[in-house]
């Protein structure tokens, strides 16, 4: 897809990936409409790549209301949608034995939830214009689980199902679905992860920029690929996990 000109909904926004790919899409020409809870942190952002080509939208995307109103305001902005990307997500760190019903909840209401109800208000606003591309924002531990953190590994997964089944039906309408699959990032993802305070082990874990992966999900828009991964080390982690299990178990134990 040629970026330039398009109007783009981007979930997330306030800090971490979506944050940096506000900047990226506006840089790209692209029109935003920056969603998140913290209206404070999106305002900041809006100024800082300007008013013609930033808006934002304060909202949680775990209520249906707020996934409608999301719509509405960019439509009445901007006139239409060309690309949603269902950034915002919330991890959760916790032994499975003692993990909450509310976390639980919060973490599926945002990562998974969150994304039909605001894929459902778009879709038809998008099929009105000729159709639309959704990418989805999973990770490597969609793919994998990973120990203390089954809840969240499992909203990516079915993130990951629920794509696939939707990029068949919606293909008649021109609506394209592209998953992004990063892995550790360097954001503030860890701190805002619900739960317990994850082991030293698991904090030590390097990651790349937000910027890095921002710029995988541009290139993901741009290319529209089925699935795209950020570097070399995750796509073998992922084909390491699918062949040699056992060997990924031994590795794993160090950090449950
Ligand atoms: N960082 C990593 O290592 C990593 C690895 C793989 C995948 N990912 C995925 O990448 C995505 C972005 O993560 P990140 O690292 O940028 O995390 P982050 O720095 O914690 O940012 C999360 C973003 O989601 C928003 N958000 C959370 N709950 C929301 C809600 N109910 N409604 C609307 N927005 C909400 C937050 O804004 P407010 O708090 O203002 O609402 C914030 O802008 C997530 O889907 C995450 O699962 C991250």
């Amino acid at each position: 897809m040629k970026l330039s000109g398009k109007i783009v909904i981007l979930t997330g926004a306030s800090q971490g990936i979506g944050k940096a790919a506000a900047y990226k899409f506006a840089q790209a020409g692209c029109k935003v409409a920056l969603v998140a809870r913290s209206a404070k942190m999106l305002t900041e952002i809006v100024k800082d790549i300007g008013e013609n080509h930033a808006l934002a939208i304060p909202a949680d995307v775990s209520q249906k209301e707020d996934c409608k109103k999301i719509v509405e305001k960019t439509i009445e902005h901007y006139g239409k949608v060309d690309v949603l990307i269902n950034n915002a997500g919330v991890g959760l760190y916790q032994p499975m034995e003692s993990v909450l019903l509310s976390d639980i909840n919060t973490v599926m209401n945002v990562n998974f939830i969150g994304v039909i109800q605001l894929s459902q208000a778009v879709i038809p606003k998008m099929r009105t214009h000729g159709g639309g591309l959704i990418i989805n924002v999973a990770s490597i531990i969609g793919k994998r689980g990973f120990p203390n953190m089954g809840i969240y590994c499992a909203s990516k997964a079915a993130l990951e199902r629920m794509t696939e089944s939707w990029r068949v039906e919606q293909e008649k309408d021109n609506i394209r679905f592209s998953m992004c699959y990063p892995g550790i990032t360097q954001t503030n993802f860890q701190k805002n992860t619900l739960g317990i305070p994850p082991t030293d082990q698991f904090n030590q874990l390097a990651g790349v920029s937000a910027e890095r992966v921002a710029w995988q999900i541009v290139q993901t828009a741009r290319r529209e690929s089925r699935d795209a991964y950020v570097t070399l080390f995750d796509k073998m982690f992922i084909l390491g996990t699918k062949h040699v299990p056992h060997l990924f178990d031994m590795i794993f134990r160090r950090y449950s």
